[in-house]
């Protein structure tokens, strides 16, 4: 019999990637998405998958709606991606932020532990929640204390905590993929990588003259979305539920990646970006760097992509789509 897993978020970067390999390797695919006014934004990065996977409207606030597909479907397997994901919009809504992340994943542990204890559950956790916190030797690793800087990373540690405890209170297989940066041409264009190469791209195709920025110092960990679903996937097939960190170990500012888009794309980038308060955060995370022994040596994980080839993948996606309505995935 297949496998079958139910995904939050499947409408998003990693939801969509997810859906491709969990189908690669025979799974059967459902998921949840929320009503939008505009329904062929909801399905954009999905429309290739139509006939291969069930997608219902459900919503993470909405504890009847999960339960009435969980009960229905009985998952194998169940990702947790769904979230108010962008950090900088967090400063905006934060009640919204923590009422959906934080509250959402409550829905969905009480869900399972009330109607479906077998079905084994990832729950999206995030280098956000590190913070203000690196260890000595410059990187974080599972160990490191959570100290984080916006409502997006409070709500993310409110999970994770979630997580451990429905793991020892009610014995589920509970983990937490704690996920550094991650890209790729689906990522949604107000992050910073999308942002930086779809805006640079334009203005090498004479569409835009300007690329407006926030903190340009920060420090990032950037790996690829494929590779990364590729680790939610090995964790939740692990002997035992446990936490593991996903990073690439290299970091780079917002400066070095504008460097190496607008060299590849042969512009000068001082002619072109300028900064504003409009992009900034009341509180910025300074610095991630991942170490990922732990999944590489337990799990024998390895992502493929390196920093260069994930964002010239997405200058080739951009150089194809940065004057399209309507983006095919
Ligand atoms: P994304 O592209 O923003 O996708 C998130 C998805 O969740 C969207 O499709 C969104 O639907 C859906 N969603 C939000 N609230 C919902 C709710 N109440 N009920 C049902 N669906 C809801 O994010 P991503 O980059 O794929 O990230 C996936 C998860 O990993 C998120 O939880 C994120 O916080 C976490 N994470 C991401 C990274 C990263 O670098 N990408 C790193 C660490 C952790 P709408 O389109 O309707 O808004
Ligand atoms: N979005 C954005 N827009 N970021 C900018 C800009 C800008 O115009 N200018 C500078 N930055 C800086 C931000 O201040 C931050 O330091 C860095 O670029 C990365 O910002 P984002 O791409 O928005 O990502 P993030 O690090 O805040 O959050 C992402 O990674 C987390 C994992 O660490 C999101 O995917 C989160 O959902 C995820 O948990």
């Amino acid at each position: 019999m297949k496998k079958k897993a139910f995904i939050t978020g499947i409408a998003g970067q990693d939801g969509s990637y997810l859906a491709e390999h969990l189908l690669e390797n025979d799974y059967e695919v459902y998921g949840i998405i929320r009503r939008n006014s505009i329904t062929e934004h909801q399905r954009l990065r999905l429309n290739h998958l139509d006939n291969k996977i069930t997608i219902e409207y459900g919503d993470l606030l909405d504890i009847s709606s999960l339960e009435n597909k969980i009960i229905k479907i009985k998952p194998d397997e169940i990702y947790n991606l769904a979230a108010q994901s962008h950090v900088r919009v967090s400063f905006d809504i934060p009640h919204f932020t923590v009422m959906n992340n934080a509250i959402g994943a409550l829905n969905l542990f009480e869900t399972v532990k009330n109607h479906s204890k077998n079905s084994k559950i990832y729950q999206a956790s995030s280098s956000e929640m590190f913070g203000r916190c690196v260890d000595e030797d410059g990187f974080q690793r599972e160990q490191t204390r959570f100290e984080p800087t916006s409502p997006y990373g409070c709500s993310k540690v409110f999970c994770f905590n979630l997580t451990k405890h429905y793991r020892i209170a009610y014995n589920l297989f509970a983990v937490n993929g704690i996920l550094f940066n991650h890209e790729s041409p689906r990522r949604g264009s107000n992050f910073v990588t999308s942002k930086v190469v779809k805006t640079a791209v334009r203005i090498k195709n004479k569409l835009d003259d300007k690329l407006i920025l926030g903190n340009l110092d920060s420090s990032r960990d950037w790996g690829h979305s494929k590779d990364y679903v590729k680790a939610m996937n090995l964790m939740m097939n692990h002997s035992k539920p446990d936490d593991f960190v996903v990073a690439t170990g290299e970091t780079r500012t917002v400066k070095e990646l504008c460097e190496y888009v607008f060299k590849k794309l042969d512009l000068n980038m001082d002619k072109y970006i300028s900064q504003s308060e409009k992009f900034m955060r009341p509180e910025e995370l300074r610095f991630l760097c991942g170490d990922s022994s732990k999944i590489k040596k337990e799990l024998g994980w390895k992502p493929e992509y390196s920093f260069e080839s994930m964002i010239d993948e997405m200058i080739e996606f951009w150089g194809k789509n940065h004057d399209k309505n309507v983006i095919e995935y």
